[in-house]
């Protein structure tokens, strides 16, 4: 029960990754607002959750929604401690060579709209609850945000500004505010749509077999599920031990950064060495 008392908003909580970390704060013992687009998502929670969570439905790109949110979630809980920015889209690799005329602006218009717009105005719409809690931000970034090849230039580009977005705010909210981010690798278990621009809008990741596709590159040897990642959502909103903590973002993706290029698997290369040992490195 690390966050007992709590209150946190999460924006794309319905689905996915924002589910889990919902999921996870109200066993924590927080009570939790979701902002998100799909009424669907958000009546399954409220079966699951009751009157630990209260559901908004919205869109994150109107400052509007976001204004509602946090009222229904002050009217309903109080206050506000934790905003966590998570709604996104993705492009599905689409390359800048693919993408048509008559579609590059929009899907342009739309990425940002959604992936970076829509954590700026959750932040502004918070700012007043946040200030009176000395609250925190927790933006949800991706390995997009650092590295290539996790999206096209749409998708990498946003997720590239979701830094420079945690980054300024943390200086310019501080001391009031601490401003974090949240990097994850894929998420397993998630419902990630594309861009309605492109037409991909009912397009979900979850027709592709992520463990397929990057277990045998990651260091870990496993892409994580989305419950898997909560436990950094949890340890960025609590408060006696975060005091330090502000315009960081955490590289949580299976280290995706440090993969190797050309032997992918020099885990084998310890199987052959010690699998024949037991931990304390006696023969089995
Ligand atoms: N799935 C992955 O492999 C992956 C990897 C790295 C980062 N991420 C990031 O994780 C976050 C969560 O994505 P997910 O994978 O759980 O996807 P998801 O689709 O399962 O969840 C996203 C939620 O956001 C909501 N949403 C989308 N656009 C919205 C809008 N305009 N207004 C309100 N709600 C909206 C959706 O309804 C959905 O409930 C995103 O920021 C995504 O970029 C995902």
């Amino acid at each position: 029960m690390r966050l007992r008392g709590e209150v946190a908003l999460v924006t794309g909580g319905a689905s996915g990754l924002g589910r889990a970390v919902v999921d996870r704060y109200v066993a924590e013992g927080a009570r939790v607002a979701v902002l998100d687009r799909s009424s669907i998502g958000l009546a399954k929670l409220k079966e699951t959750h009751g009157d630990a969570i209260v559901g908004i439905e919205g869109d994150v790109r109107l400052l509007e929604s976001n204004k509602h949110a946090v009222a229904r979630c002050i009217e309903a809980f109080g206050k506000l401690d934790c905003l966590v920015g998570n709604a996104g889209v993705w492009d599905y690799m689409a390359t800048l060579v693919s993408m048509p005329d008559d579609q590059i602006e929009a899907a342009f218009d739309e990425m940002f709209s959604v992936n970076v717009k829509g954590y700026l105005l959750a932040v502004k719409a918070a700012l007043p609850a946040l200030y009176d809690s000395k609250g925190r931000v927790i933006l949800t970034a991706s390995n997009a945000a650092f590295y290539t090849s996790g999206g096209g230039p749409l998708y990498t580009s946003s997720k590239h500004a979701v830094v420079g977005l945690i980054k300024q705010l943390a200086y310019e909210l501080g001391p009031h505010i601490r401003v974090n981010g949240i990097a994850p690798g894929g998420v397993v278990g998630s419902d990630l749509r594309g861009l309605k621009a492109l037409g991909l809008q009912e397009q979900s990741i979850s027709t592709i077999s992520l463990p397929d596709m990057l277990d045998h590159v990651l260091p870990t040897g496993k892409v994580a599920t989305a419950e898997e990642y909560t436990g950094a959502y949890v340890f960025f909103a609590t408060r006696a031990e975060t005091v330090p903590l502000t315009g960081s973002i955490l590289d949580f993706n299976s280290g995706w950064g440090v993969r190797g290029l050309i032997d992918v698997n020099l885990g084998a290369e310890l199987d052959r060495c010690f699998g024949k040992q037991t931990m304390d490195g006696k023969a089995a």
